[in-house]
């Protein structure tokens, strides 16, 4: 069962394949086809739709492509589509200033440039053109032309954030804590399952008992196998709620990433710490991709093209590795550095990577 807020309506899913994508659930489930697909493959952003997380008190609203994003990712979440930005008559700033802009021809793309206005305006208390033009370049438009999408973006993010979604944030907050369990939880559906550890030792355990099963974190490079080659993944197990993995931290010695971390948030992290790789991070796909593919998933799918590896190779990065049985006492000293090399055996990269200072 998973349980997140469609909008502000409670959703509990007591029986959904696993391998269905956010897309597919929205168009298909709930007959709600605002949101588009384009690709299906994370490339033109006409899939994106809003996702909210309650994040030390207040929410936090992060776009991401629906059709790589599976069904078990909502737990504990907020989606928004573009369903719900319009206020009974009246439009959403962000859709408001799409019309005025004329940032819209066929308009197939315009729903995920809509949510990726959205997004940008709710997160931006100060905003500047480059962070415009970050949130909008993972979404692509083939007749309008991006200036007077970038128009709407300035009059957007040019006024004060005032909409629905702030008068009910406090009552999301603590509707999306009260779905916060300790717990394990388990989606299934069509005969496939998709365990949702809690903790790197419920994650440890559950991959002990089914060895064969598919992690998944962000998703952006697992998902590809069931939208463009067709596989049904039986067994999944997912990583996105396992917090511990996704910490970044600093000792006097090093840096450490958490595997689950995503690459936004590394981005952000090494910002000023090592400026370079934060300015190498940026060029890595889109706002969308970063926001959900962590660095671990990077370097486990060994894609030939993957960017991550040199750049660790290059911070002469030491990657800590915890295999099977191990991870019972995490975190402790029995996880395995290994300097200098990927050696990654028949590993479980859950655990940080460490680069040194
Ligand atoms: C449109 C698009 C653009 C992209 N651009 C780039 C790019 O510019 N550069 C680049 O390098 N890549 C790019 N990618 C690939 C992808 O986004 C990255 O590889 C991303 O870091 C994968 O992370 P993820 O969390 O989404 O992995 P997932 O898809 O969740 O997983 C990928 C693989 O890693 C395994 N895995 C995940 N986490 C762990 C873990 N903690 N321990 C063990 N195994 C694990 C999974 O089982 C799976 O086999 C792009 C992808 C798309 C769709
Ligand atoms: S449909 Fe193109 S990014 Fe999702
Ligand atoms: S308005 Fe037609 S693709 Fe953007």
């Amino acid at each position: 069962m998973i349980q997140f807020l469609l909008n502000n309506q409670l959703v509990t899913e007591k029986e959904l394949d696993p391998n269905l994508t956010v897309l597919t659930y929205l168009r298909s489930r709930l007959r709600r086809s605002g949101t588009k697909e384009g690709c299906a493959s994370g490339d033109c952003g006409a899939c994106s739709v809003t996702l909210g997380k309650a994040v030390k008190g207040k929410m936090q609203y992060e776009t991401v492509n629906s059709c790589l994003t599976l069904v078990s990712t909502l737990q504990g979440k907020q989606l928004i589509t573009v369903e719900d930005l319009k206020q009974g008559d009246r439009l959403h700033p962000a859709q408001q200033a799409m019309v005025d802009c004329h940032g819209s021809q066929c308009g197939f793309c315009t729903p995920g440039f809509v949510m990726s206005l959205f997004s940008l305006q709710k997160n931006s208390e100060s905003w500047d053109r480059h962070q415009a033009e970050t949130a909008l370049a993972g979404n692509l438009c083939r007749c309008t032309g991006y200036r007077p999408i970038m128009d709407a973006a300035v009059q957007l993010c040019s006024q004060p954030c005032r909409d629905q979604f702030m008068q009910t944030e406090a009552n999301v907050v603590q509707r999306l804590e009260g779905l916060n369990t300790p717990e394990m939880l388990e989606l299934k559906g069509e005969g496939r399952r998709c365990f949702l550890p809690k903790t790197p030792e419920q994650l440890a355990q559950i991959y002990l008992e089914y060895p064969d099963a598919s992690l998944v974190a962000g998703g952006t490079d697992l998902s590809l196998q069931i939208t463009q080659q067709y596989k049904k993944l039986p067994v999944l197990i997912a990583l996105e709620q396992v917090e511990a993995l996704k910490v970044c931290s600093e000792s006097e010695t090093h840096y450490e990433l958490g595997a689950g971390a995503s690459l936004h948030h590394i981005t952000d992290f090494l910002a000023e710490r090592i400026p370079g790789v934060s300015e190498m991070l940026q060029r890595f796909a889109s706002l969308q991709i970063r926001l959900q593919g962590t660095l671990g998933g990077n370097i486990a799918n060994a894609s030939p093209i993957g960017d991550a590896s040199p750049m660790l190779l290059a911070l002469n990065a030491s990657l800590i590795l915890q295999q099977g049985e191990k991870n019972a006492a995490w975190p402790s000293t029995r996880f395995l550095p290994v300097i200098g090399k990927r050696s990654c055996s028949k590993g479980n990269l859950s655990a940080p990577l460490r680069c040194l200072k």
